[in-house]
């Protein structure tokens, strides 16, 4: 096995849902989804480095908010990887981060996908796509995503992709003060749905003919996230966010999967610079980024 001796950095993005339709919970605890994913262009990186161990660093904006310990699915996606191929998981890792922590966004999804990419190249293991979406799906649901980027449907808990097409569109993300955990937005979703049956989740025909079409006045209004009432109900002041992006001119506004992040899309570029500037001015959030979509899964990036 040739090991190269050089860091390997890998490149990834975090994702809007443009359809997130929920179903009942599982006997297994989780929900089966109709989840419309769409990767956008706000990238974290991960840097895999020789090492004795397994180390997690990370620098950014909200480091101090990410777990360095087992729990990172940087760190576990390194361990599985290295109990799969028979090695020790020797390895430092660090997260360069960008994208809202524990925000709706799958910013640890997308680490855990990226660290996987780049052991697979820093240990030269090679190993088959179909086997990476595996050990992604054991990750979390959101993971197999994160790897494959553009945009996809995600049925099942989400983990089961199929690529569908995707115009360009403009995007605004406001970032919330703290993040929400989604196993509780999850829960919030059951106790607000207790007593009325919750139908089987589908993706509508009419959206996905929108997003190919790249036409944001078609896309705006069927974007719908069943998550947002649970995501309101535990944070009412994401109302106010959402209104303020509304009348700064957004096209659509809702909450980014289990928020708080939310998302706003907009018409081109110079309209998302107008609705960002409007959102940091409302006062209804703590900072905004601007993104197109699609954008590539998790690559390896060229030195
Ligand atoms: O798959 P992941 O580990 O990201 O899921 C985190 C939590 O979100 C799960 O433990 C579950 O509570 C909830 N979830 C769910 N249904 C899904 C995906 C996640 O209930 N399809």
């Amino acid at each position: 096995m040739s090991v190269p001796r050089t860091p390997v950095t890998v490149r990834v993005p975090a994702k809007v849902n443009v359809r997130l339709a929920v179903g009942a919970a599982r006997p297994d605890g989780f929900h089966d989804l109709a989840n419309v994913f769409l990767a956008v262009s706000l990238f974290d990186e991960v840097t895999a480095s020789p090492a004795d161990g397994l180390t997690v660093t990370c620098a950014g904006p909200d480091a101090d908010q990410v777990p360095l310990d087992r729990t990172n699915l940087a760190a576990r996606a390194a361990e599985i990887l290295a109990r799969r191929a028979g090695i020790e998981p020797a390895v430092h890792l660090h997260i360069a981060k960008r994208i809202p922590v524990a925000g709706g966004m799958a910013g640890g999804s997308a680490d855990g996908a990226a660290a996987l990419l780049a052991c697979d190249a820093l240990w030269g293991l090679d190993t088959p796509r179909a086997e990476l979406l595996d050990i992604c799906a054991v990750l979390g649901s959101d993971v197999p995503f994160s790897l494959v980027g553009g945009a996809a449907l995600g049925t099942g808990r989400g983990e089961l992709l199929t690529p569908v097409e995707a115009g360009a569109f403009h995007w605004v993300f406001a970032v919330a003060d703290g993040g929400l955990s989604t196993p509780a937005v999850f829960r919030e979703f059951d106790r607000l749905t207790a007593g009325t049956p919750v139908p089987p989740p589908v993706a509508p025909p009419a959206l996905l003919t929108a997003l190919a079409s790249g036409d944001p006045q078609a896309l705006a209004p069927l974007l719908a996230n069943d998550l947002q009432a649970a995501a309101l109900s535990l944070r009412p002041q994401l109302a106010a966010t959402l209104a303020a992006g509304t009348e700064a001119g957004a096209l659509a506004a809702l909450v980014s999967g289990s928020g708080p992040t939310t998302a706003f899309l907009v018409r081109d570029q110079e309209a998302a610079g107008k609705v960002a500037a409007a959102l940091e001015a409302s006062g209804t959030c703590r900072t905004t980024r601007t993104a197109s979509s699609p954008a590539p899964g998790a690559t390896v990036r060229q030195r």
